[in-house]
């Protein structure tokens, strides 16, 4: 028996075999979760990329649910919740894992990002976590459970995450609150997981995957960078019944890069 044996979920944000949020669901998978997806509309009827994709993906491990939804649509979002119910009846997860900002105005420098770019980033990145979140609470079960994916860019200044910073920092915000609201309304836990760089789609707006890679084994307590299956795990743990104390916690999965005050001996020379 597996720690998701009967138990049922959705995940918001496969776009492809690299995306984090397919590690999350191959470690579920693993542990018998049932679940359900979504993915981003196709604007081209003949040509559906994205459905194709996340299909190719989910459907030999069962999926229950595969619906488009853009989380700026409230239209969207209230039908995958209704789809939600119909197959599963309770939930006892969410999986959040979503971000964009214009290419324009990620590139920065954050002073002249534009007001349209911000309001787009922030209602992409972070508002949608509210949002889910409050549709999804009633659907979820006591002891369920809410997950989103951040970066060290929301603590900390880091040089090309810009404005996606400045929105990690509000997703980073709305956890805590959205764990302290749903944990004594309804038992609901709300966590995030910073993760480390993962060479994916998103990624590739924010940063040379190879250069951090190098960052990271220079500078990271464990001398490396992590692995897709390392956040794929701790993903699958925070929401399990193994985190069943922990909420409106911020895990950080970076091989420990977070806790680097000042250059290693290796970067520094000394
Ligand atoms: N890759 C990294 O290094 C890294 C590190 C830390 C945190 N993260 C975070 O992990 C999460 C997932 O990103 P990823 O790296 O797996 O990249 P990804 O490109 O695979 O996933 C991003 C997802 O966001 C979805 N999305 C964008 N706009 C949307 C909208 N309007 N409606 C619905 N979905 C929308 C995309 O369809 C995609 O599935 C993001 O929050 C990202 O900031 C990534």
């Amino acid at each position: 028996m597996g720690l998701f044996t009967g138990k049922k979920g959705m995940v918001f944000g496969i776009a492809n075999d690299k995306s984090i949020a397919w590690a999350i669901t191959q470690k579920l998978h693993e542990e018998g979760a049932e679940m359900g997806f979504t993915h981003l509309p196709d604007h081209d009827p003949e040509r559906p990329k994205m459905e194709r994709r996340l299909r190719k993906l989910v459907e030999p491990i069962g999926a229950k649910v595969i619906m488009p939804c853009d989380v700026a649509k409230d239209e969207d979002v209230d039908a995958v919740f209704a789809a939600a119910k119909d197959a599963f009846g309770e939930l006892d997860f969410v999986v959040h894992s979503i971000a964009y900002a214009p290419i324009d105005d990620i590139k920065g420098p954050v002073y002249a990002c534009s007001r349209d770019g911000f309001k787009l980033s922030m209602e992409i990145s972070c508002y949608s976590l509210i949002n889910l979140a409050g549709k999804a609470k009633d659907l979820l079960v006591e002891g369920g459970s809410i997950l989103t994916l951040t970066y060290l860019g929301g603590e900390r200044v880091i040089p090309g995450y810009n404005i996606m910073g400045v929105c990690k920092a509000a997703l980073e915000s709305s956890i805590k609150y959205l764990a302290s609201e749903l944990g004594s309304e309804c038992k609901v836990r709300v966590n995030g997981l910073s993760a480390g760089p993962v060479k994916t789609l998103a990624a590739s707006a924010v940063s040379d995957h190879s250069q951090m890679d190098e960052l990271y084994s220079a500078m990271a307590p464990l001398r490396r960078n992590i692995n897709r299956e390392e956040v794929g795990k701790a993903g699958m743990f925070l929401l399990s019944d193994l985190a069943s104390g922990i909420t409106g916690e911020n895990l950080h999965v970076d091989a420990g890069f977070h806790v680097m005050g000042a250059p290693t001996p290796e970067v520094s020379g000394r």
